[in-house]
């Protein structure tokens, strides 16, 4: 779905995540949404947040896991992905902080495997998730599932690609102190939830919004995998979507 302006875009995704909490909450059930960070969500959640204190819309029914964190990293580290997703959401909703999931980038290594799969088992636990937010790297990774990602990729430790710490070295002021690694949740965890939006923002990301959406399925392009998901929506503004 083309948008002429990701500002417009951002408020449908919030509109639907909103109905989907709402109907849930009818339910009596409990909503788990899979949540990312980067620039494109923010305008999502600053929406959330809006319609929380404006409309009263609660998320006390809500259980939230995060696709991804830099490894090593301290939660209290501004650079973090815990700090962002505090900074721009949790911090201004009415969540449960024990519904709150995100990697931590803190486990020794000798205990990640463990870890990864512990977060994996807590998915599942809930039920899976019902509602996947996801942004996309220029590498074609989604959470942090760079070229080479498994399609059965469970939640792991991944090295990361050279071109996603350029793009994220002048938040870390330089390349050198990014981050090598990272957890993130494997494209298989992403594929099995049961809906899935997609954001994609500005003339920066057309030409791997292409090849994600027109391109070949293939573990090059991690992101293709959501070819042959069946309930999967890319929202663009009409910068991303210039070369479709
Ligand atoms: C990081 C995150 C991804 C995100 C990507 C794009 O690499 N791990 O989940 O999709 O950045 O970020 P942005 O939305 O800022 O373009």
């Amino acid at each position: 779905v083309i948008f002429s302006d990701s500002n417009e875009a951002s408020i449908r995704v919030a509109e639907e995540i909103a109905e989907l909490i709402r109907k849930k909450q009818n339910q009596n059930r409990t909503c788990v949404l899979g949540l990312a960070t980067g620039s494109s969500p923010i305008r999502v959640y600053e929406e959330l947040v809006r319609m929380h204190k404006e409309e009263g819309l609660s998320f006390q029914n809500v259980v939230t896991f995060n696709l991804d964190e830099y490894l090593p990293m301290e939660k209290s580290n501004i650079q973090s992905y815990h700090y962002f997703m505090h900074e721009h959401l949790f911090n201004h909703i009415d969540i449960d902080p024990e519904n709150v999931h995100i990697p931590d980038g803190t486990v020794p290594p000798e205990e990640t495997v463990a870890y990864c799969l512990d977060y994996e088992r807590k998915i599942k636990e809930y039920g899976g998730l019902d509602f996947q937010l996801l942004g996309i790297g220029r590498t074609g990774h989604i959470g942090f599932n760079e070229p080479g990602s498994h399609y059965n990729s469970g939640t792991r430790v991944i090295t990361l690609d050279h071109i996603t710490r350029v793009d994220a070295a002048p938040s870390f002021l330089g390349i050198a102190n990014v981050p090598r690694k990272a957890i993130t949740m494997g494209i298989s965890t992403v594929r099995k939830a049961k809906r899935i939006i997609l954001l994609g923002w500005g003339e920066n990301k057309a030409e791997i919004i292409k090849k994600t959406i027109e391109g070949e399925i293939s573990s090059q392009v991690p992101a293709t995998y959501l070819q042959n998901h069946s309930n999967c929506t890319f929202i663009l503004d009409t910068g991303a979507a210039s070369e479709l």
